[in-house]
């Protein structure tokens, strides 16, 4: 059998809410529990057998982070990996239609689609197992999971039939309850799903030829949830896969810290020797935690539960972190304490210096209870309580405390601030 997966990436003007760190890495490698996020997606797509390529549809200008990243995850996983770039913004379906040909050459059997700003414990093999079974002619199995009632209305909701769990209804981010079943991001295709998607193609070609071409939107925009699974619903092609395992969207930098603690977490089981352990002459760790091999962290240092210290890190002594992610090149000066909070790109924070964020976890003692998204502004405008997100090449001073703030890249701060977006 021959499968391929598709990571659809987004483009410079996606990942607004994760600025200010999307300023300086396009989201999808921003690094979460040591690696980047998309590390997470190939590195389960190459566990499946027969998954021979992984083709990557977004529309960055290619870069060298990105070419760095693709040469990288090449050579670790052994399998292929190209980025197709899309002349504009053609939606979440426009650039899988405008790309088949690279996709069904080689005529693979199925190919998975995945967002890429969700993360998880992406149970593909038991996908295909079931997708495999249903009926000749299914376009698509959608992987789903349970959420509150209140979550369910920012995500795509499905409706199933409870005995073969096809999808009879399905709406996007609906105004008011339809289920609690909500899509994943993350797709198994048959290679028929192309049918739909060259309906919806030329109905678009059809419409923009008799309207108006200066207002006409692109012809080879498609959106695969309002477009194709909308209609698709109740025609016996569209099934659902539910799981119960770790899943989460990450659309801001407090959801980094959730991804971050859950990647960790899973490596217990699949990379027990990327976890950092106690011993004579390392720093004490509590719970989770890695750290980088070119990281130099003093002894006297404390760190977990559910910490990543990146590359080139330097932490002095008797520092604290806790619930953090620590980015390449940060230097933390003695005795400064790092709560709920991300450290930028090459950031110097002083010594005895706090910096502080508010969790918006709802329930981090629950292993996979599902993240609020919390807005970063209140109905008055005020800025609601968050993780502190310090940009890159910012330097804090010795002896201030930064309570839930987010900070701008290349500050020179001068002072303590609470509640406050640093510009
Ligand atoms: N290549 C490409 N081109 N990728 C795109 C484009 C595009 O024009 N637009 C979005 N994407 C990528 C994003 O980078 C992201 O990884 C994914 O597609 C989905 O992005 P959004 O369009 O922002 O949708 P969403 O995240 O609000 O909702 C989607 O995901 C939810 C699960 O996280 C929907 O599929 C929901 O139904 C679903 O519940």
């Amino acid at each position: 059998m021959l499968l391929k997966a598709i990571i659809l990436i987004g483009g410079p003007m996606k990942g607004t809410r994760f600025r200010p760190l999307s300023l300086e890495t396009p989201k999808p490698l921003f690094p979460v529990a040591g690696f980047p996020i998309i590390h997470h997606h190939v590195e389960a797509c190459a566990k499946v057998k027969g998954l021979k390529e992984v083709i990557l549809i977004g529309f960055y200008q290619p870069n060298d982070s990105l070419n760095r990243f693709i040469t990288q995850a090449q050579l670790q996983f052994k399998i292929q990996i190209r980025y197709l770039q899309e002349y504009t913004a053609l939606g979440t379906a426009g650039g899988i239609y405008h790309f088949r040909d690279q996709i069904l050459a080689g005529t693979p059997d199925y190919f998975f689609i995945m967002n890429a700003d969700v993360c998880g414990d992406f149970p593909l093999e038991d996908m295909l197992e079931f997708h495999r079974v249903k009926p000749t002619g299914t376009f698509c199995t959608i992987l789903g999971t349970e959420a509150t009632r209140q979550q369910s209305l920012m995500y795509g909701c499905i409706v199933e039939s409870k005995e073969t769990h096809e999808i009879m209804h399905y709406v996007e981010k609906p105004e008011t309850f339809i289920s609690t079943i909500i899509n994943c991001g993350i797709y198994l295709c048959s290679p028929t799903i192309f049918e739909p998607l060259e309906v919806e193609f030329k109905k678009n070609l059809e419409q923009n030829y008799n309207s108006d071409y200066l207002t006409a939107p692109c012809s080879e925009m498609i959106r695969m949830e309002q477009d194709i699974f909308v209609p698709l619903a109740s025609s016996g092609k569209l099934y659902v896969y539910q799981t119960s395992k770790f899943w989460s969207q990450i659309k801001s930098a407090g959801a980094a810290i959730y991804a971050n603690r859950h990647y960790l977490h899973l490596y217990k089981k699949s990379h027990p020797e990327r976890l950092a352990k106690n011993g004579p002459g390392k720093p004490q760790v509590i719970g989770d935690v890695y750290i980088h091999p070119s990281a130099q962290v003093d002894e006297t240092a404390v760190l977990g539960p559910n910490v990543t210290i990146s590359k080139n890190c330097v932490l002095g002594e008797g520092v604290r972190v806790r619930e953090s992610v620590i980015l390449e090149g940060a230097v933390l000066q003695d005795h400064c304490c790092i709560l709920d909070s991300i450290i930028g790109w090459n950031t110097q924070i002083g010594n005895w210096t706090r910096i502080e964020g508010t969790p918006n976890d709802p329930n981090p003692n629950k292993p996979f209870a599902k993240l609020e998204a919390i807005p970063t502004f209140t109905n008055d405008g005020k800025l609601n309580p968050s993780i502190t997100v310090i940009g890159s090449d910012v330097q804090v001073p010795s002896e201030v405390i930064i309570l839930n703030s987010i900070v701008l890249p290349n500050k020179e701060l001068s002072g303590c601030y609470k509640n406050q977006i640093i510009l």
